[in-house]
């Protein structure tokens, strides 16, 4: 934990994690906890200021999220923001009443230059609002800093106590001057330091983790993607031979892979590394394998089991590390989402119960933008660090049907392609997600004067934040055309290609 904290109560606003993500950029250091924490246990963390979320409920609806409010009494800063702010105007004795529709607008607002909150801000000031309640009367022990036409209270402060009070966001962008006004928040009202920083995180977390393991022995499951990369560069300095990491060739990683991330880690790290070839025995277990359920949960489970036969050599191993993030631990007050389960991802999370080990997660603290800069800080390289994101289950959930060798080597060859054009063409980094995926049909072209009867393959290419929503991403059509063009004279098998324009919702990225 860090001694410099602010704590965002979250109410279940889809901005939460940007407040979180905003302050970080600006130096502090964030946490996000549901509304309903115990007030002892935001005691325990200690933080310095306190921001109060919006939310998609209303102040007044039954079951609306209500804090404890014990928190008017910590004696921190408070900022409130939307329904937070509407909270506070409650609590204090003012008067919220509920809009007929919700309002999402931009709109210009005049504010108090005078005031510590708008220091270094134009007298007039766009903003976003987005808000169902909004205040009608404010609490005798507040004044109005900020006035819209559609917003009279814009922005409040308590006459004698460090509260104060948007009704706009100032974590989107769409509010010109949102961080600053955060910044001002942070550091000429709660009185932060800023210094806050990926590079900052690495030294503190080094001295944690020697603490934490002493001289006892650290597994790892490298998978070559980004979160376990940065894991073990980070362990590899704080521990060194102490680590050792575990990669597991499932024979369905992407071409070449493999091979590369062996001679990174063999080549360049000081801890000891471990590659498992078990294309074979994944391949034997996925035999007439079809449903894409069944074989994402064939996967996890042969993944354990190799992973698991691998430790049982090192009977001297007291901890395994995880590259788990931070998104990953926020417990989640998104309300009023569906919990319906879509796929059953496949990651490490079924090992530690099973093998009695200690956990290690050195970057739950961290989003994955900041996992990158500490990457980079340790020297990973950028090809490592900004690569997109690739399913733990690997090619098999892009080969809809029975996996074969002969599959997954087409599918290689084709995704290679794809990704090798992005590159050269300048659009890799475009673009959030690509890859190919190989369709469980043949259909007839003609090469060379003659009949063919080969497989169709799909591209897909997506922009996204976090994976949770995608859209289909406009890659230019000559690039489209060279891309095809390549794939059908370079790969055998393959005589049609075909573009992938749905959007999650309602498809989702992977196609199983
Ligand atoms: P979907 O297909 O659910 O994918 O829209 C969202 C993002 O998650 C990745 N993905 C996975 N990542 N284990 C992972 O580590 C998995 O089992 C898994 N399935 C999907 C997918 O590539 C996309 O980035």
């Amino acid at each position: 934990m860090n001694n410099e904290m602010v704590l965002i109560l979250d109410f279940g606003s889809k901005y939460t994690q940007d407040i979180a993500r905003a302050t970080r950029r600006l130096g502090v250091y964030s946490e996000i906890a549901p509304y309903y924490t115990p007030l002892e246990k935001i005691k325990d963390k200690k933080p310095r200021g306190l921001i109060l979320s919006g939310s998609t409920y209303n102040l007044f609806e039954e079951d609306a999220p209500k804090p404890d409010k014990g928190i008017l009494d910590l004696g921190i800063p408070i900022l409130g923001v939307c329904y937070g702010m509407q909270l506070l105007v409650h609590w204090f004795g003012g008067k919220v009443a509920t809009t007929p529709e919700r309002k999402y607008s931009s709109e210009s607002i005049e504010i108090d230059q005078e005031n510590l909150l708008f220091s270094g801000l134009t007298i007039k000031e766009s903003v976003w609002t987005s808000c169902d309640d909004s205040v009608s009367q404010l609490p005798e022990c507040f004044v109005t800093i900020a006035t819209g036409v559609n917003t009279p209270y814009a922005a409040i402060q308590h006459r004698s106590k460090k509260i104060y009070a948007l009704e706009f966001h100032p974590e989107v962008t769409e509010t010109h001057n949102g961080l600053k006004i955060l910044d001002n928040f942070l550091k000429k009202i709660a009185g932060f330091s800023g210094n806050w920083s990926p590079e900052s995180f690495v030294e503190k977390s080094i001295k944690d983790i020697r603490q934490v393991v002493g001289d006892k022995k650290v597994l790892l499951a490298l998978s070559g993607g980004v979160d376990s990369s940065v894991t073990a560069a980070l362990l590899d300095k704080a521990i060194g031979d102490q680590l050792i990491s575990v990669f597991v060739d499932t024979g369905l990683m992407r071409k070449n892979e493999a091979q590369e991330v062996k001679e990174l880690f063999s080549e360049h790290w000081a801890m000891e590394f471990i590659a498992v070839d078990a294309g074979e025995t994944f391949h034997r277990n996925l035999k007439g394998v079809q449903d894409p359920e069944q074989k994402r949960k064939v996967i996890g489970k042969t993944f354990i089991d190799v992973f698991e036969a691998e430790a049982e050599k090192h009977t001297d191993v007291e901890f395994l590390a995880q590259g788990t993030l931070y998104p990953d631990v926020i417990e989640s007050v998104s309300l009023k989402d569906s919990t319906v389960k879509i796929k059953s991802h496949h990651n490490v999370g079924g090992l530690p119960e099973k093998m009695k080990l200690k956990i290690v997660e050195p970057l739950r603290e961290l989003y994955k933008d900041e996992v990158r800069e500490v990457g980079r800080e340790l020297g990973l390289p950028e090809n490592v660090l900004m690569r997109h994101p690739f399913p733990g289950p690997g090619l098999a959930v892009r080969i809809p049907g029975e996996i074969t060798k002969e599959k997954v080597e087409i599918l290689q060859n084709v995704d290679h392609i794809f990704i090798q054009e992005l590159k050269n063409n300048d659009l890799y980094h475009k673009v959030w997600q690509a890859f190919a995926v190989l369709l469980p049909i043949q259909s007839v072209g003609v090469k060379d004067g003659n009949r063919t009867y080969e497989y169709v393959c799909a591209l897909r290419a997506v922009g996204s934040t976090d994976g949770t929503t995608a859209e289909w991403s406009e890659l230019p059509t000559p690039f489209l055309r060279k891309v095809s063009d390549r794939i059908i004279s370079e790969v055998d098998g393959v005589n049609r290609i075909v573009y992938d324009i749905s959007s999650k919702p309602p498809a989702t990225i992977e196609w199983e």
